[in-house]
C-alpha cells in the first residue's frame, strides 16, 4: 500500500496523541477516515480539524466508542459504513489504549481489568469486528498498537507495569500470529504491530478518565487515594519526591505536572510517532518500532534475554558495547 489517497481507515482512539495525527495525517494524505473514542467531544474536534485541512472527496467522521465493548465496536462499524457509505475498509488502526494496573500483587483490581479489557480485549474486538471488511476489500492492514511493554514487562526498577504489559505482550502475540493466519486465510490483509517507546501524549489524564475518574484537579482525596495509593506516596516521600505534609492540592498538581511532563519531555512527539507509523505501513513493515528507546530496549532484550530485569546488566552491558563502537569509530 503505497498510497493511502481515495481509501478508508478506521482508528480506535482517535480523540488524542498518536491516533489523532494518524487521524490528520491520513486525512492530508486523501484518505477518508473513520475515528472513534471514549471521549466524544475530543474525537468530533479530531474530525472537524481534519476535514478541514483535507482536500477534496476526503470525509473524516469522528464516533464515540468504548473499545472493551463489542456491542459498541458493532455499533460503530455499523454507523462508519452508512456514513461513508462502503461496504468494506482499507486500514485499521487499533490504537486506544491506556495506562494503568501497575500492581497485580497489590493493586486494585478493578483498575487491573479496566486496563487489561482496553488493552487487549479492545483490540481483540476490533479484529473481529473489522478484519471481515477488509477481507471485503480484497487488499487492507490492520495495524495494532503494542508497545515496548509487549516484549519487556517492566518500566525499569521499581516500577513494574503488570496489567498494561500483560495486555501488549498479548497484542504482539496475536499480531505475529496473525501474519501466518493472514497468509493462509485472507492474502490480501496483512497487520503490523507498533510497538512506541516514550511518545509524547495525555495518555497519563486520558488513562484516569477511562476509568471514570474525573479531571485530575476535579479529583476528591478518596479519588487522588485510589490514584495514588499510601504506599506509593510513602515511597515518592522516601524518595524526596513528595513533602512528608503534601495537601490534596498538592498532589493534584504533582498528577497534572506528570502528565505535562509526560507529554512535553518525551523524545518523539506524536506528530512525529504517526509519521513512522503511516511510513511503516508505506513500506510494507511488520514490525514497526518507534523511537530510538525503543529500538535500544529492544536490541538489549535480544541480545540478553536472561538480563531482561536485571537492569544494571541489560543497560550497562549496552552501555559498554556503545562507548567500545565509539571508541572504534
Ligand atoms: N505514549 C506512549 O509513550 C506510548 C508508548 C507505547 C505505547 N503506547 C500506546 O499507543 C496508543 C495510543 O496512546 P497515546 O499515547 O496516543 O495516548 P492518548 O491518551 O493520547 O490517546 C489514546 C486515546 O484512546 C482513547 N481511549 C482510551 N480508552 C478507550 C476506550 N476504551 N475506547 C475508545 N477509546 C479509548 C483515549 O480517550 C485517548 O483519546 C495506546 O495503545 C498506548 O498504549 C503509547
Amino acid at each position: 500500500m503505497d498510497s493511502f489517497a481515495g481509501r478508508l481507515a478506521v482508528i480506535t482512539g482517535g480523540g488524542s496523541g498518536m491516533g489523532r495525527e494518524l487521524v490528520s495525517q491520513l486525512a492530508a494524505a486523501g484518505c477518508s477516515v473513520a475515528a472513534c473514542d471514549l471521549n466524544p467531544d475530543t474525537v468530533a474536534e479530531t474530525a472537524v480539524s481534519a476535514q478541514a485541512e483535507a482536500g477534496p472527496g476526503v470525509l473524516v467522521t469522528g464516533h464515540a466508542c468504548d473499545v472493551a465493548d463489542e456491542a459498541q465496536l458493532l455499533r460503530f462499524r455499523d454507523e462508519l459504513l452508512e456514513a461513508h457509505a462502503r461496504d468494506h475498509v482499507n486500514l485499521v488502526f487499533a490504537n486506544a489504549g491506556v495506562g494503568g494496573g501497575s500492581s497485580f500483587v497489590n493493586g486494585d483490581r478493578a483498575e487491573w481489568e479496566r486496563t487489561f479489557a482496553i488493552d487487549w480485549q479492545g483490540v481483540y474486538y476490533t479484529a473481529r469486528v473489522f478484519i471481515p471488511l477488509l477481507v471485503a476489500g480484497g487488499d487492507g492492514i490492520l495495524v495494532n498498537t503494542s508497545s515496548v511493554n509487549g516484549f519487556w514487562a517492566s518500566l525499569g526498577p521499581g516500577t513494574p507495569n503488570n496489567a498494561y504489559s500483560t495486555a501488549k505482550f498479548a497484542v504482539r502475540g496475536f499480531s505475529e500470529a496473525l501474519v501466518e493466519d493472514l497468509r493462509v486465510h485472507a492474502p490480501g490483509v496483512r497487520v503490523a504491530v507498533v510497538m512506541p517507546g516514550h511518545v509524547g501524549t495525555d495518555i497519563v489524564a486520558n488513562s484516569f478518565r477511562a476509568r471514570g475518574l474525573p479531571e485530575i484537579e476535579q479529583m476528591s482525596e478518596a479519588q487522588l487515594e485510589e490514584v495514588i495509593p499510601r504506599s506509593a506516596r510513602a515511597a515518592m516521600i522516601r524518595a524526596g519526591l513528595l513533602a512528608e505534609d503534601a495537601s490534596a492540592d498538592d498532589l493534584r498538581q504533582m498528577l497534572v505536572r506528570a502528565n505535562a511532563d509526560f507529554r512535553d519531555k518525551a523524545p518523539v512527539s506524536a506528530a512525529e510517532a504517526a509519521t513512522i507509523i503511516l511510513d511503516g505501513v508505506r513500506s510494507g513493515a511488520w514490525r514497526i518500532l518507534v523511537g530510538e528507546d525503543a529500538k535500544i530496549i529492544d536490541a538489549a532484550v535480544r541480545a540478553k534475554p536472561e538480563a531482561a530485569y536485571d537492569y544494571a546488566e541489560l543497560f550497562g552491558g549496552l552501555a559498554h558495547q556503545q562507548a567500545a563502537g565509539t571508541a572504534e569509530q
